[in-house]
């Protein structure tokens, strides 16, 4: 993967800003389990994968950064005050990082560079993250700023809030950066404690089925689904003052506030309070090599995504549905929502039937064949000799 996108980036490099620079690559993500929780202050348990964004990067002795990318087949100019904000959206994520990394006490001097990915857009994989990932991680080791590794994912994750609208927790910025090949890392999300679990599943394989399916408005939904815990959180307060964050609500307290939230946000919060339980029995499951129970509690989160939480859409309730039919593992949407991949945890012998049933059924259903990503789980931001 990343030797293609050096063969693509480095030669533009050239014929653009001439010679030298240095390549730096982030990570897109899975998770395995624990969706929406992760700004209720719950766990999540995410994995690198092994496409990304990769940028090749060199100071340019100016106060200007200029940024070739080749995707978009854009370029864009700017400078780092607040004022300079650029129009285009990709770049905005590159200027809310030089921001972010200033505010924290970083030095941002001036730099060209050119930036590939080949993590799908839009499916639900967070090419966002490992975007502003690639960039933070380059903008710290260029400048000398000696940033910690997990400041250089808040860095991304406060670009999403003050430079590009969304209220996003920190798994997809935290994974891009220190995913751990063949690991899956549980992230406690309220003290951002978090340990490296082996996933290396003998028998069994992870597959995404990505319904190219992108809803608009899905940040504004995803907003208000995280206006909805918080509504939920202050009521329960109200009662058990010490209460921090949602995850941490049981949920007999929920039911003690029923009556003064909407139906709506007592959904939100339920499905919250029950993932981050799954999130626990499936690090459990796995530590003691029970894939079935795992792949159960999959089927329960999307349960809770589609029903409570309602990210899910038709497209991928269907392919949830055609996996329990087919006697699949485990299934549920992942991310986000509102659109993307389903994840799947298949014993191999059923993996090439599973595939190309759900592709021909879903074809049919829905006249667009959807994409297949098999999972290998890798490691984070890095430099690329
Ligand atoms: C998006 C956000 C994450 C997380 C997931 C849902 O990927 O960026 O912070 O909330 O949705 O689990």
């Amino acid at each position: 993967m990343t030797s293609d996108l050096k063969a693509i980036i480095h030669p533009k490099f050239k014929e653009l800003f001439g010679e030298g620079g240095q390549l730096f690559f982030s990570a897109g993500r899975i998770n395995l389990i624990g969706e929406h929780t992760d700004y209720n202050g719950g766990y999540v348990f995410p994995g690198a994968i092994d496409c990304g964004i990769a940028a090749q990067i060199k100071l340019n002795g100016t106060d200007k950064v200029r940024v070739f990318s080749i995707d978009f087949n854009q370029s864009a100019e700017f400078g780092v005050e607040e004022y300079d904000a650029p129009e285009l959206s990709w770049a905005r994520y590159i200027f809310g990082v030089c921001r972010e990394t200033i505010k924290r006490g970083g030095k941002v001097a001036g730099f060209d560079a050119v930036f590939a990915g080949d993590v799908p857009l839009g499916a639900g994989l967070s090419s966002s993250a490992a975007l502003e990932s690639c960039f933070a991680y380059a903008i710290n080791q260029l400048n000398n700023n000696g940033l910690d590794k997990m400041e250089l994912a808040l860095i991304g994750q406060s670009t999403e809030h003050n430079y590009c609208g969304v209220m996003c927790g920190l798994m997809d910025q935290f994974v891009s950066i220190f995913g751990k090949k063949n690991s899956l890392v549980r992230l406690n999300c309220k003290d951002l404690s978090f340990e490296y679990f082996p996933f290396e599943p003998k028998g069994y394989r992870l597959v995404l089925i990505d319904s190219c399916v992108k809803h608009e408005l899905a940040s504004s939904a995803y907003n208000k689904r995280r206006e909805s815990c918080e509504k939920a959180r202050d009521e329960i307060r109200k009662i058990h003052p010490d209460l921090e964050t949602l995850s941490d609500a049981k949920r007999i307290w929920l039911d003690e506030v029923r009556d003064k939230i909407s139906r709506e946000d007592f959904m939100r919060a339920e499905y919250v309070i029950g993932e981050v339980q799954r999130v626990l029995d499936v690090c459990d499951a796995l530590e003691r090599g029970d894939y079935e129970t795992v792949g159960e509690m999959m089927y329960q989160t999307h349960f809770g995504l589609s029903r409570l939480y309602e990210v899910s859409c038709e497209e991928l309730d269907f392919l949830n549905k055609l996996a329990r039919k087919m006697d699949v593992t485990g299934s549920r949407v992942m991310g986000g929502g509102f659109g993307g991949c389903t994840i799947n945890l298949v014993r191999s012998e059923l993996y090439n039937d599973f595939v190309s049933t759900a592709v021909k059924e879903f074809k049919n259903k829905f006249g667009h064949e959807p994409k297949v990503y098999d999972v290998i789980i890798s490691d984070g931001a890095r430099e690329i000799k």
